[in-house]
């Protein structure tokens, strides 16, 4: 069933998947197809955000997002100013709302914010009047992963609606997982998560997936496999016995690939762990849209950037 388009985004910010309709999801889906277009100009540059400024907020390391804002604010003609928490007075103990207060008494447009703690967004942009944007936060959230990913997906099957998306590897521990998991639930793919019992979130049942423990079974048919690296700064131990063992039993090898559909899209949000969760062979191969991901990612960051600053679909 086809998702109408919403004209404009209802708030001021984009903190997760979860507060956005369907509708608002698939504007941002098609106003990126309108950007897309200006990374194939000889001049990749359009004036929409001349004279807005913009404020990358990182308080983790990040290399594809980071540089994917600069690169969407910078096509937009946004000042962007980037503040990383190391060479900051976070270091000397300063929070995040004082951190924050600050930075609006310079009086930007927009922040950008990667934060560890899940939430971190949400408890600012009920503070500050600029639009903030989670670049992703603690274990909850990375809505613009969610959305370059459906709109890569989009791109290549044509619809969303009734896809078979596998996505599998450090569920628990990934906040792409449940970006994607809310995003895809909501335009009418059916998700698969597949992990071993000590990387499924606990309330699987409640985000509207099905759970698989092996990762052959879920594969079956599959039109996109996404696979998650894992996460082991967020995590005391790897909850299972070896690298070794988590490749032999969840790592993407062309042999299980086979399973999937014969056009199943490979997948991943980066950064890809070679020879743990996903052979080379795999990451590397022609059914692989990863990096393609990376280039969608600055459309879809562009989108999002125009909308919040009023812009309206087309
Ligand atoms: N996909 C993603 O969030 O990558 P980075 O951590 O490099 O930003």
């Amino acid at each position: 069933m086809p998702v109408e388009a919403a004209d404009t985004l209802a708030a001021k910010d984009l903190v997760g998947i979860a507060r956005l309709t369907p509708g608002e999801i698939q504007l941002i889906l098609d106003t990126a197809e309108e950007f897309l277009e200006i990374a194939r100009r000889p001049i990749k540059k359009v004036p929409t955000l001349r004279g807005r400024t913009v404020v990358n907020l990182f308080m983790e390391p990040s290399t594809r997002t980071r540089f994917s804002f600069e690169v969407a604010e910078k096509r937009l003609s946004a000042d962007t100013l980037n503040f990383s928490a190391s060479g900051s007075s976070v270091s000397k103990g300063e929070t995040l709302i004082d951190t924050a207060r600050n930075l609006m008494a310079m009086a930007p447009d927009f922040i950008v914010m990667r934060h560890p703690d899940s939430g971190a967004p949400h408890r600012l942009a009920a503070l500050v009047p600029a639009s903030i944007i989670n670049g992703g936060d603690g274990i909850n959230e990375h809505p613009t992963q969610a959305l370059l990913d459906a709109f890569t997906m989009r791109k290549h099957l044509g619809h969303l609606d009734g896809l078979k998306v596998v996505i599998a590897g450090d569920i628990r521990h990934s906040r792409v997982a449940r970006s994607n998991a809310f995003l895809l639930t909501k335009m009418g793919a059916e998700v698969r998560f597949a992990a071993p019992a000590s990387l499924m979130p606990v309330a699987v049942d409640a985000i509207g997936v099905t759970p698989f423990y092996r990762l052959e079974p879920a594969l079956e048919d599959a039109d996109v496999v996404m696979m998650l690296r894992i996460q082991r700064e967020r995590q005391g131990n790897m909850n299972f016995p070896s690298v070794r063992e988590y490749f032999d039993f969840f790592g993407l090898t062309p042999e299980r690939l086979k399973a999937a559909a014969p056009h199943a899209l490979v997948m991943h949000p980066g950064p890809i762990n070679r020879g743990v969760e996903i052979d080379s062979r795999v990451a590397d191969g022609r059914r692989s849209v990863i990096l393609e991901q990376v280039t969608n990612g600055v459309a879809i960051r562009m989108a999002v950037l125009y909308l919040l600053a009023g812009g309206h679909g087309e």
